[in-house]
Formats: C-alpha cells, sequence, structure tokens
C-alpha cells in the first residue's frame, strides 16, 4: 500500500475516491484490532456525523508499541535531546516505553481514572509527556494537552470545559536560558477547578514548588513502584481518544476531538507515505506536543509506524541559532520537519550558524504550520537541503487530525510554497462566497473538502452544534477549512491563509476575539480590535486598536500594562505586536467594526481604503491613518 511512484500516487488517489470503502479497508487491515469493524464508512456533513472502522475494536497503543516489541523491542523509539546542549540526553526503546507506559497508566488507574476520564497534561517536551498521552490511551482515559506556555487561566478554562480528573506535570520546564514554572501556574490554575482530584508532578529542573496535601504527588515516588505491563483497554474506534483545544474566529477555544480508529489508521498512513520514511531513518519534528503537530507527527503517526525520533525540549536559538543544525549532525537525522517561522528566524541569524554544520544525513525536509513564502523555501532548500532534499509543505489544521494536502516526498514534483496535491483519500473543492463551486484551474476560493477523510474532526467537546456551526455550516454538504486557497494551473493548490477572524503568528492559530476579550479586562480600555498584520519571521504579527478614555494614564504605561494582561489572561504566543489608542474605531451604522480598513492600515496600505461612506464616523479613520504603528 505504501507510494513508491507517481503512478502508485496516481493509483492510490484514484481508488480512494471511486471506492472510499475498498482503500481504507487495505489501509486499515495492516493494524492489529481486537475486533474487525463491520462496515467502514457512514457519514453525513449535515448533522454532522462521521463514523469510521464502524464496531471495530483497538487500543491504539498496542499498535504504537506492543505490536513492535517482538522485531524491535531494543529499537530506539525516541532520541531524547535536552534543552542544555550539555544536559542529560536519554534514548528510550520500544521495551522501556512499553514500561513507561504501563507503569504511568498503572498510576493513572490506582489514581482511580477510568475509561472516559478526561486527563489534563500540561509538560514541557520531555518524553514523560509522551509516556502521559499513551498511557491514557492505554487505559482508555481521554487526553487533554495544553501547551505549556499558556497562562493559568487558560489552563483553567480547558480544565473546567472537559472536567478533567487529573493533571500531570512537572516542577518547572528549561525553555532556552528561562527557567519556566510549570507547577505554580497549574497551582493558579485549580483555584477554579473543582473537578481534579490529583495532580502528578514530575520532578524535571528541581525548582521549589508547592505540594498540597492529599492532591498532589511525585511522579518518581509514585510510578515507578507500578507493574511494567497493563494490559490494553478495548476501545470502539469512535471512543474518543483526545480532545485538543484551537481557536476559532469567535468565543473561547474549542476542544476539538479525535477518536481512536480512523486517528490511528490515517496518522500511520500519511506519516509513511509523505515523508517517505523507511527502517534505519531517523525523523525530527521540532513541534511541540501541545499542539496537533506533536500529537500526529511526534507521538502517534511515527510510533504507529514504528519509526526512531528525535524529541527536542529546547528552542531553535539556544545556545545560538545553529542548535537545530547542531543536533541533526548529532544524531544524523534523516528526515526534519519544522515551521516557516523557524526557518525565516534562522535565516535572519545568518549562514555563519549553519556552515559548521555537514547537515549530510538529511534526505527528506517539512514544513508545517503556515503558508511558506517563496524566500524561506529557496533559503531552506539550498541551505539544508543542499539541493537534493524535497520539501514536503504540508497542509492541515488540528480538525483534521493528519496532512491532507502535501507533496510526497520525492515522488510529487514540487512548486515552491505549494502544498501541491491532496492525498488520498482527500476531496478538496473550491467554492466562491455563495457556496458555488468554482472550477477548472487558475481559481481561487474558499477551500472545502467535500468527502470525509478518518481522522476528520468528530465534535467539538459537550457543544456539538458549534462543531456543526463552525465547519459545516457555511457551505451545505461541505467541511469548510477557513482557508483561502489558490489551483494553479497543473490543479496545484496553494494554501494562502485564513479568511476567517483567525490569525497565524509563528504557526500558532490565534483568534482574534479572545485576545479582543483579554485586552477588555483591563480597567482602563473601552474597546478593542484586533488584526494581522504581516511580519517578517512570525508570519503574522498582532495590531490591536484600543480605545482608552480620554482620562487614562500615560499611553505607553497603558501598552505595556495591556500586554501584561494578555501574557496573564492568554499567554506570551497572544501578546500583541503593536498596540495603537485611538478615540474611536470605524463603525457601521449597524455598529459592525470593519474590520476590513483596520487591516489595510495595519498592513501599511492605506491608498486605498475602499468605501468608507456607510460608517458611523468617517473620520475616525483618517485619526486611525494618523497614529498607524
Ligand atoms: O491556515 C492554515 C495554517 O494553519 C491552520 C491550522 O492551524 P492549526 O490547527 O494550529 O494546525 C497547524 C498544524 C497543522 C490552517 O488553517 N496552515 C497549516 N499548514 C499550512 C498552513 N498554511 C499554509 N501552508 C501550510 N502548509
Amino acid at each position: 500500500m505504501l507510494i513508491r511512484s507517481f503512478d502508485d500516487y496516481t493509483r492510490a488517489y484514484e481508488h480512494s475516491v471511486n471506492n472510499p470503502s475498498d482503500f481504507w479497508n487495505t489501509v486499515a487491515s495492516g493494524f492489529s484490532w481486537k475486533k474487525p469493524w463491520s462496515q467502514t464508512l457512514e457519514w453525513n456533513f449535515e448533522t454532522p456525523d462521521v463514523k469510521w472502522f464502524i464496531d471495530g475494536k483497538l487500543n491504539i497503543t498496542e499498535n504504537c508499541i506492543d505490536r513492535h516489541l517482538p522485531a524491535k523491542k531494543n529499537d530506539i523509539a525516541f532520541y531524547f535531546e535536552p534543552n542544555d546542549p550539555k544536559g542529560q540526553a536519554r534514548s528510550i526503546s520500544y521495551q522501556q516505553l512499553h514500561d513507561d507506559v504501563c507503569r504511568l497508566a498503572n498510576t493513572l488507574k490506582k489514581l482511580g481514572v477510568t475509561k472516559g476520564d478526561r486527563v489534563c497534561i500540561y509538560m514541557p517536551m520531555i518524553p514523560e509527556a509522551v509516556f502521559a498521552m499513551l498511557a491514557c490511551a492505554r487505559i482508555g482515559a481521554v487526553h487533554s494537552v495544553v501547551f505549556a506556555g499558556f497562562s493559568a487561566s487558560s489552563l483553567a478554562g480547558r480544565i473546567q470545559d472537559c472536567d478533567c480528573k487529573v493533571v500531570l506535570t512537572t516542577d518547572g520546564a528549561f525553555r532556552g536560558a528561562k527557567d519556566i514554572s510549570i507547577k505554580s501556574v497549574v497551582d493558579e490554575a485549580l483555584e477554579v477547578c473543582s473537578s481534579v482530584t490529583n495532580v502528578l508532578v514530575y520532578k524535571h529542573t528541581g525548582t521549589a514548588v508547592n505540594m498540597s496535601a492529599g492532591r498532589d504527588l511525585w511522579w518518581q515516588d509514585e510510578v515507578p513502584q507500578a507493574a511494567a505491563s497493563c494490559p490494553a483497554e478495548t476501545m470502539d474506534s469512535e471512543d474518543l481518544l483526545f480532545i485538543l483545544y484551537t481557536s476559532g474566529s469567535t468565543g473561547k477555544p474549542k476542544g476539538v476531538v479525535h477518536t481512536c480508529g480512523g486517528y490511528m489508521v490515517y496518522t500511520c498512513y500519511t506519516f509513511q507515505n509523505v515523508f517517505q520514511y523507511n527502517a534505519g531513518d531517523l525523523f525530527w519534528c521540532t513541534a511541540d506536543v501541545g499542539w496537533i503537530t506533536g500529537h500526529s507527527y511526534i507521538t502517534y503517526g511515527p510510533l504507529l509506524a514504528g519509526a526512531s525520533t528525535v524529541l527536542f525540549e529546547g528552542v531553535p536559538t539556544y545556545p545560538d541559532a545553529g542548535r537545530f543544525w547542531q543536533v541533526i549532525d548529532k544524531y544524523k537525522v534523516t528526515h526534519f520537519y519544522t515551521a516557516p517561522t523557524a526557518i525565516r528566524a534562522l535565516e535572519a541569524a545568518g549562514l555563519d550558524f549553519v556552515t559548521p554544520y555537514k547537515l549530510d544525513s538529511l534526505r527528506v525536509l517539512g514544513s508545517v504550520g503556515e503558508p511558506i513564502n517563496e524566500e524561506a523555501w529557496q533559503w531552506y532548500h539550498k541551505n539544508i537541503g543542499k539541493e537534493k532534499c524535497p520539501i514536503v509543505d504540508t497542509w492541515w489544521q488540528t480538525e483534521t487530525g493528519g496532512m491532507l494536502i502535501s507533496p510526497i516526498a520525492g515522488i510529487t514534483p514540487l512548486k515552491p510554497s505549494y502544498a501541491t496535491l491532496p492525498l488520498p483519500g482527500v476531496q478538496p473543492i473550491l467554492v466562491d462566497e455563495k457556496g458555488n463551486e468554482i472550477v477548472g484551474n487558475n481559481v481561487e476560493g474558499n477551500l472545502c473538502i467535500k468527502f470525509p477523510w478518518p481522522s476528520i474532526i468528530r465534535t467539538t467537546y459537550g457543544d456539538h452544534e458549534r462543531c456543526r456551526q463552525t465547519y459545516f455550516a457555511t457551505y451545505k454538504g461541505l467541511y469548510f477549512t477557513g482557508d483561502g486557497c489558490k489551483r494553479d494551473e497543473n490543479g496545484y493548490y496553494r494554501i494562502t491563509g485564513r479568511v476567517d477572524d483567525v490569525i497565524n503568528v509563528s504557526g500558532h492559530r490565534i483568534g482574534t476575539a479572545e485576545v479582543e476579550s483579554a485586552i477588555n479586562m483591563h480597567a482602563d480600555v473601552v474597546e478593542s480590535a484586533v488584526v494581522g498584520y504581516p511580519h517578517d519571521i512570525k508570519g503574522q504579527g498582532i495590531y490591536a486598536y484600543v480605545i482608552a478614555p480620554s482620562t487614562a494614564k500615560d499611553h505607553e504605561a497603558l501598552k505595556k500594562e495591556i500586554i501584561a494582561e494578555v501574557n496573564k489572561i492568554i499567554g506570551p504566543i497572544a501578546k500583541p505586536d503593536k498596540i495603537q489608542i485611538v478615540s474611536g474605531l470605524p463603525k457601521t451604522r449597524s455598529g459592525k467594526i470593519m474590520r476590513r480598513i483596520l487591516r489595510k492600515v495595519a498592513e501599511g496600505d492605506t491608498s486605498n481604503l475602499g468605501d468608507t461612506s456607510t460608517l458611523l464616523d468617517p473620520s475616525v479613520v483618517d485619526e486611525i491613518v494618523r497614529g498607524k504603528q
């Protein structure tokens, strides 16, 4: 079933469209099922309701671990590279992974966690974070990983939304030159979370922490004592595997739900085919397990494929901007998967940080998370790939579970900044504002998908209607991605960016409404409007227009306080890059903010602001243009 030529790709694609059930039956039969499925697929995009591999029973961890033990128990699952290059590196074999996951799974059971319970994981990038995900999956608990850069209030919101029973965390985290307190964030969050009965704390940095008696336990006291084997819970294909919160155009982040069977089949299939990973290769994805890329292509996809990977705790610029390249040489990484924002930042640091390293082990490069501009693509291709490594520009989303549009490494002819062609099973369509299909090539429109693939979002946790509204109601009968897209003369796809009120900052999805609501919490803020603007390194930056009363204090001090407020409420990733204090916002007579105008000003394009005659007070536009940051 592996694709090894462009003909194979074409055949697989046609098969997947003409007979999806037959195609996916064959792919799924390569896994270990406790009981086979009785029907491959049942779906409608109206309610929506999608089920794959119906009645099938499995446990994803048996497929990630146990299945590989007979042949490769001593093979390395993870090479752990710590933040500090002189720190303690670790290698974890598949057998060790099995034992560590089982011990933790048994500890969770002892804490009363049972099938279906939610467990929050708030941890830095250390092997224990992966053990934590798999330990949950082993016993049928649903993990909700929260990126360990989110604030206490964001963490609390996520814990409350799905009523987590246990939190897995660490004392602290090393990130570059910084020592970050993790446990104290959890403590603050838990002041408002009544569902949590226990916190298991892995001692990682040795920083002093408060342990709440009866609630908090040290990982190192509990886990090593537990048995190193744990039966894998029998899960239905459609039982929940995990919840991962992500931002949208409105409201609070929503809990995207993925289920066991389809997610397993799709992440493994796409990992093996897109990267063309073979036994003996070494894969490194630089994402954090707090994002979907970490879920699908650090934890699940590679382990399902029995791969060896690097797990990196640090940041690309510590101790200097050569760190990625040093790690590639150290471990002889063959496949390297990162985000355009990192590529641009390392390009800006200069070639002096690249040339000391050979990088001759590399065979495949990948990009994910945001559009890669042609210049960054060429730099990556020339200086890192030495013009011999294909770059797979993989387009996908938290909601899609796995990559949907992407080249197949070494097989799909590349075109810089294009995600190229849909993977087998993926049926993209472009539509206009009214939902009419835009046919033919050399066209542009809103990207939708018209047929389910196995790892499509099943629901948004606790609020199915929100899932319907967000993804399936804009265009009848279609999954709407929120992205704009071009299709060139050869049918290649190029993602142009979000068409909704979501901004993509350094590959992180941020909802403008969320940032506005954090800014509005400041006592001196009357109202705010947030838009994205082009940023050389981050892809997009955050531009906030803020109305403050005329009595408000010194504006520079106010701006600093606003940034602190956003840090506190969401986390540093959402902090505005630019803040402009204004006396009013451009609103229509019905009170709607005309974001089009604000976006244009933030982009620095004030030559043609379009029709402003419908504004309640057109003079605010002049003031906004004059005060541009
Ligand atoms: O706008 C697209 C952009 O990232 C969004 C999804 O963000 P998230 O759910 O956080 O998942 C990121 C990692 C899969 C998309 O709607 N995006 C992701 N990959 C690409 C991309 N934009 C252009 N090219 C890509 N390769």
